[in-house]
């Protein structure tokens, strides 16, 4: 069944949200707290080993009532059953979107095209486990019999990003291998790589979904080349294996086929670390690390499908960022993860979110007249805090932000943890409140401040407050806790797609610019620039003149 294609704006729970708009813009949360002792007790969520503190919103519980009405208008439950039974959600490009099979039960059943698909996803599993225990333990060797010691993940946006987040975020969890990711066609990147590394204890895994992206194709022949230069062309078989769904390519490319990890055309890029694409992080953290990542992931899919909406994690984080983005007119979210570990976490959801929900024409394929996609940016605490809270604090942008905080540290280092835990409560906290007038007034007389140097200094050293947080708290990172984290994510991209009328598996906006680059490429090649606007002919020329000099 295809999802509907109700503009929300015409819906009768957003001409409400309007009215309660109005109340609700200028409504500040600290006498929202004031008026009402028990208000974390009601806006909060508990689930598994998370705990999710929403109190510190813009919101009143009647927000929260309207915006769970417009996902109901909205058909939302319909939606998701969709999502889960495989039926095509992806229709431009006419296919299922089933990242959670991926991560289901052995005894699920999820159909596509009369198959059920889940028997060949755990075959592949089964060969990703064998694979990573005959790598990790050395009875799979190189070309000299010497065992792996380094893995070179070569791919791009979602067959880069999503290993190289995870295997970042469990470093903890990490064996003996030393993982590294190439994805950029910037030959620097790749030569930066290969002077690390030793042919005879390389192993690579070329990650593309098509093997067609020039990025990938051009960095494995680079590096295939490199090998070559030590090793002759029968050992290809032995240190290159590949995490493709075009099998004809990728044997083209001198890929042995039973080095070959399939995946479907069902799994988006940006969704595709459940599969095969996920194998780097198998070996890094062995395979029975990936599958707690899958179980995590599993288990968070059974609480966005089973759970009423205003119990439900992914449903909730996802109509507070419609809130703020279609009502308040904020333009981006921030994420800061208080654990270095989750380092790669915005950039990883930043292709989630933005190539996913970055679209401006509704699934009724008329140009939409409401904001979609938000902008996602961060980077950890407490290092963001001495970057850009400054301007989250006193700036004049209203910039939500979700705090994913641990309670467990993962080396015991108590000290350390409590310190940066004790950052992470006060900055929301901060955030919150602002500090007023009054308050700075009183630290000034406390001070014993002159009169004339207090009032000069008094506006700058007032915190507006009302700033707007997500606190997500979680027992401790693990594989298992990683993979509820990320399907959280996961699911408040597909709510808010669902919300925002737009195809969110798509994304034919990174087309244009690839078409381009071919041309401009042979331009550069032939040293022909053809014609163009005159900023580019002006720049090519230029390149073209300087090139070599
Ligand atoms: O940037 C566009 C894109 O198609 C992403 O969606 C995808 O993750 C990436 O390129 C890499 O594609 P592939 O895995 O086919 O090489």
């Amino acid at each position: 069944m295809a999802l509907n294609t109700t503009n929300p704006t015409k819906t009768a729970a957003w001409k409400k949200l309007e009215v309660h708009f109005s109340e609700m813009q200028n409504a500040s949360m600290k006498e929202l707290f004031q008026l009402d002792d028990d208000r974390a007790n009601k806006l909060h969520l508990q689930w598994n080993d998370f705990l999710i503190d929403y109190s510190k919103n813009i919101i009143t519980p009647e927000t929260m009532q309207l915006l769970t009405e417009l996902a109901t208008e909205l058909g939302l439950q319909n939606a998701i059953n969709d999502y889960f039974d495989g039926a095509i959600i992806n229709q431009t490009e006419n296919r299922a979107v089933l990242h959670t099979a991926l991560r289901a039960d052995e005894s699920a059943v999820v159909t596509v095209d009369g198959t059920n698909v889940i028997p060949e996803i755990h075959e592949v599993k089964r060969k990703m486990e064998q694979f990573s225990n005959q790598v990790t333990s050395g009875e799979r060797k190189g070309f000299t019999g010497k065992p792996f010691t380094d893995i070179v993940n070569i791919g791009i946006g979602g067959s880069d990003l999503g290993p190289a987040m995870a295997v970042e975020a469990l470093q903890y969890y990490k064996n003996h291998l030393k993982i590294h990711f190439v994805s950029n066609v910037d030959g620097d990147h790749v030569n930066e790589i290969i002077k690390k590394l030793d042919p005879e204890t390389t192993l690579f895994v070329i990650v593309s979904k098509t093997f067609t992206t020039q990025e990938t194709l051009t960095n494995s022949e680079t590096i295939k080349k490199w090998f070559l230069r030590t090793a002759k062309q029968q050992d290809v078989a032995k240190h290159f294996v590949a995490v493709s769904t075009n099998i004809e390519k990728v044997t083209n490319f001198g890929i042995n086929p039973d080095n070959v990890f399939p995946m479907r055309d069902w799994v988006g890029g940006r969704f595709s670390l459940w599969s095969a694409v996920g194998l780097s992080i198998s070996l890094a953290v062995g395979f029975d690390n990936f599958n707690g990542l899958l179980k995590g992931a599993n288990k968070m899919d059974k609480h966005f499908k089973e759970s009423p909406f205003d119990k439900n994690m992914p449903v909730i984080l996802a109509l507070l960022s419609v809130w703020y983005n279609n009502f308040f007119d904020a333009e981006s979210e921030a994420l800061i993860p208080y654990t270095q570990y989750l380092q790669k976490l915005a950039p990883y959801l930043q292709q989630g979110t933005m190539e996913s929900n970055g679209k401006s024409v509704g699934r009724d394929g008329k140009t939409v007249n409401y904001q979609t996609g938000t902008i996602i940016w961060g980077e950890p605490g407490t290092n963001a805090q001495h970057a850009f809270f400054q301007l989250i604090h006193q700036g004049t942008k209203l910039i939500p932000a979700d705090f994913i905080g641990y309670v467990t540290p993962l080396y015991g280092n108590q000290d350390h943890h409590d310190k940066l835990m004790s950052n992470f409560f006060a900055q929301t906290e901060a955030l919150m409140q602002g500090k007023s007038e009054e308050q700075v007034q009183a630290e000034f007389d406390q001070q014993k401040l002159c009169v004339d140097e207090a009032k000069f200094l008094l506006p700058f050293k007032v915190f507006e407050g009302n700033k707007p947080t997500n606190t997500i708290l979680i027992q401790k990172l693990t594989p298992e806790s990683l993979g509820s984290l990320i399907a959280l994510y996961e699911h408040k991209i597909f709510v808010q797609g669902v919300i925002w009328n737009i195809f969110s598996f798509d994304q034919w906006g990174v087309e244009l610019g690839k078409q381009l680059a071919n041309s401009i490429l042979e331009e550069i090649s032939t040293k022909t620039v053809k014609k163009h606007d005159s900023s580019t002919a002006f720049l090519l020329n230029h390149f073209l003149n300087c090139k070599n000099k």
